[in-house]
């Protein structure tokens, strides 16, 4: 365990390394519990470094944690104890010459690290794991980004392990005197610790290459256990889309001779991108038809490209230090989520990528954790890999986008690459090169990074009939969070368009314009639009230009005429979520006041119209009929109640369900054919559109229309059905027929890591009563293990932040499960355990007991002796 009191990290005391790390030598001998580390830097002073001049150097500080040090030598010579201490995470070393050659042994334990940070055995095969700070686990080193190396690792292993990876390109591969098996990788390009990879193992591959824009032949591998082999070729048709559409959209084009895949098991993020050798949780690359869902064939499409977008965007342009953490993460989603709208519908994708941004990342920016896209301080870094650095990061970068054109961003992106190759840069750079490739001033756009907190806008506006004006008033606000009161202004792009009477979009000047980006920066700001004869009905925020809240006083009936009419196809279903927001807010209001709760009717008509337009696409259709979550809908309250939320939700859905009945059956009928399984867009988005029907017909539970989730489930040739079938069951029918369901699907899945998962998911997101026991028995089942993340993610994150009603049961034991495991998990994997806490750090929100409960189940783990730094950060901050 770390020290007692942890310590905080400041973005202000950032000062450059006092050494250089030029090459670095590595070469591992692999044993389960004994490996063998020898490392050999060759070491310089910074020319740049800022610590005080003097006629001595100053010591040389390394990063190691849970390392036995061999033994220490510089320029060949042993150094003696007394010119070295070892400090809690590293070693100080005594340094006399401004160059010099150290040399490290020392031992770990790959076999023991359930942290999975660093070396570690997942199945039988060795991987690592480095971002932040898990190099420092391997050996003892300047493990900070802005130290950048390039990197030769030899690596030694029993004959057992015939792929042996790293790196860059293979430079030797032989078996030594005693039979084991050598192989040596060279990297070329200087990189920083954090990406570097080793992978050890007995697997097979899937090969093919990729011909760049300038005629190189780059091998494309894929490496998997056998059992997976055929569940590869959806992630190399991903890459070579990924590789191509770079080329395209950035002019940026793949710099080695081989880029390499491995699929591990044991995981805790989606994947990595290790120079030359992304390594990916199995669940994020692997796919088939049979065995995975649309929404899987999606992800791994999009994290495919994220993690090579990254070759540019993080590892050739690296961060400085991890505050800069965004520079990366923020730019390579926007790049992932624009290849994905590229790739499928784009309206789709946005509608996605917002409600999650809705949902979860404005509940950080509300909560306890709250910190700008490039916080100032941490204690833990891996605390920081938030949807706050990563999703609003990539709206920033968007905004960007928005302000500077697509031509305009790509001069930006084109500086910042040619500027910036091969360094360590910060976001300060970024936004730099943006503006100076365009001449433009982004001073005040900057507090996007420094200041955290959603924004709110007030809209209003006024009709001047007798000037032919309309006059839109804007005023923003943004609410305290930790550690900042007082807020600025931000500079925020608000896309807007007026319709007319006729539903159409109105022109906004002589040209013809139909949409205008207003430029909002100051607290309280009018914007005029001349030249019209009636007054139009804003549709703002188009294509969720920022990241905000906008609040303008829509009536019901603006609402539906902007769900029927406006051209901005992400803004109708905004329209249609507002309705929805309003009616269930109504619902919950007349729940507490003890009403009979009734079903607004325009809503249903609405549904109605929405499920019969044959001009929509049906994916765009799905998302329409999509209630906002009970998750959204608790953002969106002042003080989450959460029984009336779920009584009003619940309600709405049996309400619509009820009314739409035969309409809901016919599309279902109609989409309801077998065609061969293709992971496209348009078949998806018929699958969507009819396993959201089958979904609300079994909310009935009429026995008649849980026999067609039956039939489904027993005729489904795709996973996508299959699960959606069963999922239906598994919420809507009896036990006679839902666990018979479970049962099957287990037999015929069991040997398939994926699809068990999936089996858990299914059953810890069950919305019925029990499904707390349900979940304590899952976690003796075989198949579960509590230091394999997905297997944690699948049984208790599904039930913590995917079934809201069964975790907020009034009697509190949803929380207090949650608290039990996360200090259990605390002991084995830290990462996982900081994240897993998260809902019940929300307690204040909460009213009632409720909160009470929560708050009670926290303060348990705080109790519960000893934490990790990463769990004590999240527990502490949350309980102030
Ligand atoms: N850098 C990875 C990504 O976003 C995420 C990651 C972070 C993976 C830390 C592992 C550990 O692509
Ligand atoms: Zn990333």
């Amino acid at each position: 365990m770390k020290d007692a009191q942890p310590r905080t990290v400041y973005l202000k005391d950032y000062r450059a390394p006092d050494y250089l790390v030029d090459s670095t030598r590595l070469h591992f001998e692999l044993q389960p519990q004994d490996t063998l580390v020898k490392s050999r830097l060759q070491i310089r002073r910074n020319p740049a470094a800022e610590s005080a001049p003097g006629e001595t150097l100053p010591p040389l500080l390394l990063d190691g944690v849970d390392l036995e040090l061999l033994s220490l030598s510089i320029d060949g010579e042993l150094v003696p104890a007394s010119r070295y201490r070892e400090l809690p995470e590293g070693l100080s070393i005594h340094v006399q010459n401004p160059e010099f050659v150290l040399e490290i042994h020392n031992r770990i334990n790959p076999r023991d690290n359930t942290s999975l940070e660093g070396l570690y055995l997942s199945n039988g095969m060795y991987c690592t794991q480095c971002e932040a700070e898990g190099f420092r686990k391997i050996t003892y080193y300047p493990d900070r980004p802005d130290v950048m190396s390039r990197f030769t690792t030899t690596i030694v292993a029993p004959r057992q392990y015939p792929v042996l990876l790293s790196n860059g390109n293979q430079i030797e591969r032989r078996a030594t005197e005693d039979g084991r098996l050598l192989v040596t990788w060279e990297d070329p390009f200087a990189k920083p610790a954090y990406l570097f990879a080793l992978v050890a193992g007995e697997l097979q591959t899937v090969e093919d290459s990729f011909t760049t824009a300038s005629g190189r032949e780059v091998k494309l591998q894929i490496f998997t256990e056998a059992k997976n082999i055929r569940k590869c070729d959806h992630a190399m048709r991903s890459l070579k889309k990924a590789m191509r559409w770079d080329e395209e959209v950035y002019g940026r084009e793949y710099d080695l001779d081989i880029f390499m895949v491995v699929a591990v098991d044991h995981f805790n993020m989606g994947a990595m991108e290790n120079k030359g050798l992304n390594i990916f949780n199995s669940a994020c690359v692997l796919a088939s038809p049979e065995t995975a869902t649309d929404a899987t064939f999606q992800r791994i499409e999009s994290i495919v490209g994220h993690e090579y977008f990254h070759n540019w965007s993080g590892n050739r342009v690296t961060c400085r230090d991890w505050f800069q953490l965004s520079l990366k993460e923020g730019f390579t989603v926007f790049r992932d989520a624009e290849f994905s709208a590229d790739m499928n519908s784009r309206a789709v994708k946005r509608i996605e990528d917002v409600s999650l941004l809705r949902t979860a990342q404005f509940a950080e920016d509300g909560g306890p954790m709250a910190h700008p896209v490039r916080p100032d301080s941490y204690m833990e870094i891996s605390n920081f890999y938030t949807l706050t650095v990563y999703e609003k990061g990539a709206e920033v970068v968007r905004m960007i986008h928005t302000l500077l054109g697509t031509e305009g961003f790509r001069k930006g992106s084109d500086l910042y690459f040619q500027r910036h190759d091969g360094c360590a840069v910060t976001c300060e750079d970024f936004v730099a090169a943006m503006e100076d490739a365009n001449g433009v001033d982004l001073t005040q756009f900057r507090r996007w990074y420094s200041q955290a907190g959603t924004p709110v806008l007030e809209v209003s506006d006024a009709f001047d009939a007798a000037h032919g004006t309309y006059i839109l008033t804007v005023r923003q606000s943004c609410p305290a969070t930790p550690g900042q009161n007082k807020k600025l202004p931000f500079h925020i792009p608000l896309a807007v368009g007026l319709l007319g009477a006729d539903g159409r979009d109105l022109s906004l000047d002589p040209q013809g314009t139909t949409q205008k980006v207003l430029q909002v920066s100051e607290t309280e700001q009018t914007f005029n639009f001349t030249g019209l004869k009636e007054k139009p009905l804003p549709s703002l925020l188009r294509g969720f230009s920022a990241p905000v809240k906008v609040r303008y006083g829509y009536s019901t009936e603006q609402l539906l005429f902007l769900m029927r009419n406006d051209s901005d196809e992400f803004n109708r279903w905004d329209a249609g979520q507002r309705l929805a927001f309003m009616a269930l807010e109504q619902l919950q209001k007349d729940y507490r006041e003890g009403r009979d709760l009734q079903l607004q009717p325009q809503l249903v008509d609405a549904y109605r119209s929405v499920l019969q337009n044959p001009e929509l696409d049906p994916a765009l259709v799905a998302e329409m009929l999509t209630l906002p979550s009970a998750q959204t809908l608790a953002e969106q309250c002042e003080r989450i109640d959460a029984e009336a939320i779920i009584v009003a939700r619940e309600f709405a859905r049996g309400a619509l369900a009820e009314a739409l009945k035969g309409e809901l059956l016919d599309c279902y009928r109609r989409l309801d054919c077998d065609k061969p399984y293709r992971p496209e867009a348009a078949d998806i988005a018929e699958r969507s559109l009819k396993n959201t029907c089958l979904a609300y017909l079994c909310v009935t539970e009429e026995p008649e229309l849980l026999t067609l989730a039956q039939a489904q489930f027993e005729n489904a040739a795709n996973m996508t059905d299959s699960a959606a079938a069963l999922a239906s069951l598994v919420n809507h029918a009896a036990d006679d027929m839902a666990q018979p369901a479970l049962e099957s699907f287990y037999e015929r899945w069991q040997q398939d890591t994926q699809v068990v998962e999936l089996w858990f998911g299914l059953q810890s997101t069950s919305a019925r009563r029990g499904t707390l026991e349900s979940v304590r028995e899952l976690m003796q089942h075989p198949a579960f293990e509590l230091t394999n993340p997905n297997k944690v993610r699948a049984v208790i994150g599904g039930f913590a932040n995917r079934n809201f009603i069964q975790f907020h049961r009034a009697d509190g034991r949803g929380f207090e499960f949650l608290a039990e495991q996360v200090v259990a998990l605390d002991k084995l994997n830290p990462q996982i355990a900081a994240r897993l806490v998260t809902p019940i750090t929300r307690w204040k929100k909460y009213t009632g007991e409720l909160g009470e409960k929560m708050h009670r189940a926290l303060q348990s783990v705080m109790e519960s002796g000893r934490l990790s730094r990463d769990l004590y950060e999240v527990v502490s901050k949350s309980l102030v």
